[in-house]
């Protein structure tokens, strides 16, 4: 009795499972309702402020990779901190995973999985710190294997396959937890294979990885083109020079490198990055208070953004850089470019441009101008989670939020959809290519799981009922 659906469900899993294609059989979860939490912002945003009933995963940002592979670098304000942040998120049944790497901290992923021995060294020092805190996982976030980040990292064409290898290892080891979390936070476009270009398949990493973080976020502007948005949904319908990722474009390209859209979180900034520009550029020339769509800019002609951003300095790869310019949701407000609804502060101009659905805000005194997000575009955001069977969304940062209006509008719409924005974005842009086979990649996986799913209980009950 026990044994007839068993069976049962591995001829499930077998007619799921086509050679050459990568189809998951675990049924899916609860949308993943995931977000970082950055130690260095804890004074401001102490772990007891975090919305811990809304998550389903946190990941404290960061320990970072070393010169030597056997240590995982970690401030010691953030030893001191972890032990509270994981009995928080236990107490509300929230995995807690620590992220290793960064902008800054991923120099020596490469060498870290190198060699064999290297990898072996990793996988230690990795399972020592799973242990010591309790975690229930570690989220890789190497920028990035096989293409160079911040300007310094160590760079190896080997970076990819070794990347796996090290995962591979770590899914083998008797001694962790079955229920450990492996995720990664990646670029737009697929890992680099050993020429440098975005792999083609790369079907491995869905074995090992329980979910891949998109950084949907930071896109840079083309001066070519001119300031355009920082995390759009979509960039089918960008003007030529301006496709440079969307959360369209890079599901498709992950899921056509072999990552079955339930497994692809959608990685989501609760934040914006602004440019200094003129109003003569940024504004409409015959009314002033219209904001023009893809202003030209000057690289690295920033300003400090809100009270968290980080002013110019020398980077740890000693490199001068600008202010980050960066404004989080709540600094926006701060700032005065928002009032505390999301409309537009006194004298702001603001503009949703329909084709990345993100909002931009300029203030014509002090000439800034930012690319955002707000709870409309994450709305948006949350329905293409929806439609396209993705597994979820992770949000940047945590503590970047007001009141819980971003995580409020993502959560909801990624349950639930968002059908008033999607109608909206089929009429503006209709039937893109990219964007119809994403989604049909998509719901082929589901619906054999509609099918097959009412099968097996119309069989299972067949059975307890001849018994
Ligand atoms: C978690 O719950 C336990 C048991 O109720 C409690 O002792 C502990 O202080 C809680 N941890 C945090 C960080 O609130
Ligand atoms: C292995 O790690 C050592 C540092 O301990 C490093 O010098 C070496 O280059 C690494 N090997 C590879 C193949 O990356
Ligand atoms: C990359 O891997 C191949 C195959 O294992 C090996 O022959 C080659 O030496 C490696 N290249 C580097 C730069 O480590
Ligand atoms: C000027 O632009 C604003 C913002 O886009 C718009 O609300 C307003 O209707 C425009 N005024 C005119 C006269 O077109
Ligand atoms: C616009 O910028 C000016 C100059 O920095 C500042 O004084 C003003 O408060 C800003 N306006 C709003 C509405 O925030
Ligand atoms: C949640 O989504 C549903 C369906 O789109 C919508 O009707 C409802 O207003 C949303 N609720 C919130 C709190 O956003």
């Amino acid at each position: 009795m026990l044994r007839l659906p068993t069976c049962i469900l591995s001829l499930v899993v077998l007619a799921m499972a086509h050679p050459g294609e990568h189809i998951e059989a675990r049924a899916p979860e609860k949308p993943i309702a995931a977000a970082w939490y950055a130690g260095w912002h804890a004074a401001d945003f102490p772990l007891s402020a975090v919305s811990w009933s809304k998550y389903t995963h946190m990941t404290y940002a960061f320990g970072v990779t070393t010169p030597d592979p056997n240590i995982i670098g970690l401030d010691i304000s953030d030893e001191n901190r972890l032990p509270q942040f994981v009995s928080s998120a236990h107490n509300h049944s929230v995995k807690a995973l620590l992220s290793v790497g960064g902008w800054t901290g991923s120099r020596y992923f490469s060498t870290a999985v190198g060699s064999a021995k290297n990898r072996t060294a990793f996988a230690k020092a990795i399972t020592s710190i799973l242990q010591k805190y309790d975690l229930d996982g570690i989220d890789f976030d190497w920028e990035y294997p096989g293409k160079q980040g911040i300007g310094c990292n160590i760079v190896n064409p080997n970076d990819t396959s070794n990347f796996l290898l090290l995962l591979q290892q770590l899914r083998q080891d008797t001694t962790l937890k079955r229920t450990l979390v492996l995720t990664a936070a990646v670029y737009v476009t697929p890992f680099a294979d050993n020429t440098g270009e975005p792999s083609s398949d790369i079907a491995g990493f869905a074995d090992v990885l329980d979910y891949i973080a998109i950084m949907n976020y930071d896109l840079k502007s083309n001066t070519a083109i001119g300031v355009g948005p920082s995390s759009p949904l979509d960039d089918s319908c960008a003007p030529d020079g301006a496709k440079l990722g969307s959360a369209v474009s890079s599901v498709a390209a992950w899921s056509n490198a072999g990552i079955p859209n339930n497994k692809l979180v959608l990685g989501v900034g609760a934040y914006g990055h602004s440019y200094d520009i003129s109003s003569a550029v940024a504004l409409s020339q015959t009314n002033s208070s219209s904001l023009n769509s893809y202003p030209s800019y000057t690289p690295n002609s920033r300003s400090l953004g809100d009270r968290w951003d980080g002013d110019s300095g020398v980077d740890v790869c000693g490199v001068m850089q600008a202010p980050g310019g960066v404004y989080t949701y709540w600094g926006l407000i701060e700032e005065g470019f928002l009032k505390s609804d999301g409309s537009a502060g006194e004298g702001i101009a603001l503009r949703y441009d329909d084709c990345s659905e993100t909002p931009f805000a300029y203030n014509a005194t002090s000439q800034v101008y930012v690319s955002y997000e707000n709870p409309r575009s994450f709305a948006a955001k949350g329905d293409f989670i929806h439609s396209n069977g993705l597994a979820g969304f992770a949000m940047w940062e945590a503590g970047g939020d007001y009141h819980d209006v971003l995580l409020d509008s993502i959560k909801n719409a990624s349950q639930n959809g968002n059908p008033g924005s999607r109608t909206q974005k089929a009429s503006l842009v209709s039937g893109t290519s990219s964007k119809g086979s994403s989604s049909a990649a998509s719901t082929r996986p589901a619906s054999l799981v509609f099918v097959l799913l009412p099968a097996l209980v119309f069989l299972s009950t067949l059975m307890s009922v001849s018994t």
